[in-house]
């Protein structure tokens, strides 16, 4: 069964832990982006490790190599339980985050690694895609070239999660954001419901504000599981 992750997109780790406690027991994976580790850097990670929660450290390095190694190197000394960098840093990059990956995790325990193709909050309109190409071959594309850099699997859009797995292979991992209840409209673009997600076989779906800017985040969040749970998928 896909996990979901909560995006803790929060100004700082008071408001950030506030938000994790009201969640704990109904989510295993928090997600830790660039607003709150900007301010708060790694105590907030320790201290929501230290509330029993796995972090997803969503911080899409994007820099020459050697600057991207040492970056996962540090960000593995977090304890981030996963990370990433952007997939159009290109195959050089990607080696080089899988390097400090491997340099900083004790053997067998290394935390996963993902690449971003395309950012959920763009589509066509957003990207220089040339004549007959779309979003999903773009996405496609930089994910083949993630698989070869040895990483675990890439952040896409629900509506590419089927063709990625295809493409390869079913233990590549792929986390969606951009996961809506049906009806909602934001800055998010190439969205999906939390069941349509799962059914497309998403091994995370990562919803932020539906779930933190709820009245009830922790209702919000169960409504999330139960909807995935109606995809069918195990
Ligand atoms: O609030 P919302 O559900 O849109 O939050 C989605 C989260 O996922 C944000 O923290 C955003 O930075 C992140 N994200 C994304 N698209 C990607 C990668 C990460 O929306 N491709």
């Amino acid at each position: 069964m896909a996990e979901l992750v909560v995006a803790l997109d929060l100004p700082d780790k008071a408001s950030a832990l506030a938000m994790a406690a009201r969640l704990a027991g109904t989510v295993t994976w928090v997600k830790v982006g660039l607003e709150l580790y900007t301010a708060q850097g790694p105590d907030v990670v320790a201290a929501l490790k230290g509330l029993g929660f796995k972090v997803f450290l969503d911080l899409k390095f994007l820099d020459i190599p050697n600057t991207v190694r040492g970056a996962v190197r540090s960000a593995v000394g977090a304890g981030a339980d996963m990370l990433n960098v952007h997939a159009s840093g290109g195959a050089r990059m990607m080696h080089a985050a899988r390097q400090g990956l491997d340099e900083a995790s004790a053997p067998g325990a290394a935390p996963l690694l993902l690449a971003v193709t395309v950012l959920t909050s763009m589509d066509e309109r957003d990207l220089p895609l040339g004549p007959g190409r779309t979003v999903a071959d773009l996405v496609l594309d930089l994910a083949r070239a993630t698989r070869e850099a040895g990483l675990h699997g890439v952040v896409c859009s629900g509506h590419e999660a089927r063709a990625v797995k295809a493409a390869c292979g079913p233990g590549f991992l792929c986390l969606t954001p951009g996961i809506r209840p049906a009806g909602a409209d934001d800055d998010q673009r190439r969205v999906m419901t939390p069941a349509m997600a799962v059914a497309a076989g998403a091994d995370f779906l990562v919803a932020g504000r539906p779930v933190t800017q709820a009245a009830d985040p922790q209702a919000a969040a169960l409504s999330f599981l139960e909807q995935m749970r109606q995809s069918g998928v195990r």
